[in-house]
């Protein structure tokens, strides 16, 4: 059709609306489909048989895998060291990565090197089938699941329904090996941080005098003395702190937490309320403390309370003194619960 054709008549046919001005799209010849090549696989019965036993070599691959990670699970605990931590996601990373793309590349390969080779081409239509087509497309599929000749191959399907059987351990064992394991909530209440506990420079442990802070300055601060505890890295996570100097005629301060700050000096938990990021990223010109994981925003200045983003409550402040030598210390633990929000809390 030339794009001077007189209008067609009313039609479903997209090609055929109207443009804006005035004139119809010009119809393209379908172009069909390329050459058709046969696959080694449908003219050598050789062939065909090597395609099949990789694709049980691959559902082999996932079930070897499956059961990596289950003896991984069992044999190589995280402990409470970096190093251990990291052996131990990396085992289970890779067993669940490797059993997974096991299944993936040996279903592809199945389709496309075993299940038959027919070509075919469907106009376009509208959105919704028609009912006919939809139930030839239920035809398709019971023609898709014959030709898969499933129930012929034997050794292909006892090893795909063995693959695919075993993945869910992968799942349910961390799940149930959890049951019965350490649900003690009331250690998330309590940090470190102890009347007297300096302030030191993470990862350094330095201890920080408060004429080292200036105005602007941020400070990532951690307890001192954290490695003489029997879970260092536990009590890190719970008890880091981010420690910031104001000009102390910017602070607004409730009554109740006027002498928790030390000269414009104050410190707030850096574990973010929403999920536990930690909370990082500080705009010296507005005072706000930006949460890189859903951009929750606190304001240091105003109580650390909530500015932007998902967080639902401030972040807990410790409060803080110096003492006789001039170093920053905790005056106590904080006050409330760090972190996010968990079953016990009631506010
Ligand atoms: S964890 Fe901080 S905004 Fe979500």
């Amino acid at each position: 059709m030339s794009i001077h054709d007189p209008a067609p008549e009313a039609t479903t046919d997209n090609s055929l609306i109207l443009r804006e001005d005035g004139t119809y799209p010009e119809r393209f010849e379908d172009p069909g489909h390329p050459e058709h090549h046969d696959r080694m696989g449908d003219l050598d019965p050789k062939a065909n048989k090597k395609a099949e036993r990789q694709v049980v070599f691959l559902f082999v691959i996932s079930i070897l895998a499956t059961i990596g990670f289950l003896i991984a699970y069992f044999a190589v605990p995280p402990g409470d060291q970096p190093h251990t931590i990291l052996r131990s996601n990396l085992l289970l990373g890779l067993g669940l990565a490797v059993s997974l793309l096991g299944i993936g590349i040996a279903a592809v390969h199945w389709g496309k090197a075993l299940m038959n080779d027919h070509e075919k081409a469907e106009d376009r239509h509208e959105q919704r089938s028609s009912d006919d087509t939809r139930a030839a497309a239920v035809e398709v599929l019971k023609e898709g699941a014959a030709d898969s000749a499933i129930g012929r191959r034997g050794l292909l399907q006892g090893t795909m329904i063995g693959a695919l059987a075993l993945f869910p351990l992968a799942i349910v064992v961390p799940i149930v090996g959890n049951v019965g394991g350490d649900w003690d909530v009331s250690k998330f209440k309590y940090t470190m941080w102890r009347k007297g506990t300096r302030l030191t420079t993470d990862p350094t442990g330095r201890p920080i005098k408060a004429s080292d802070v200036t105005i602007g300055s941020i400070f990532h601060v951690q307890p001192d003395k954290l490695d003489e505890q029997e879970h260092p890295l536990d009590e890190k996570a719970k008890s880091i702190v981010l420690l910031v100097r104001l000009d102390p005629e910017d602070l607004k301060e409730s009554e109740d937490k006027k002498s928790w700050s030390y000269n414009g000096i104050v410190a707030y938990s850096k574990i973010c309320t929403h999920v536990g990021c930690p909370v990082a990223l500080y705009e010296q010109q507005t005072h706000h403390l930006l949460c890189p994981c859903h951009q929750s925003t606190f304001d240091v200045a105003d109580g650390a309370k909530v500015v932007f983003g998902p967080a639902k409550r401030p972040l807990p402040q410790l409060p803080i003194t110096v003492d006789d030598e001039g170093y920053l210390i905790a005056q106590s633990d904080f006050h409330e619960p760090v972190g996010p929000s968990f079953w016990e809390r009631l506010t």
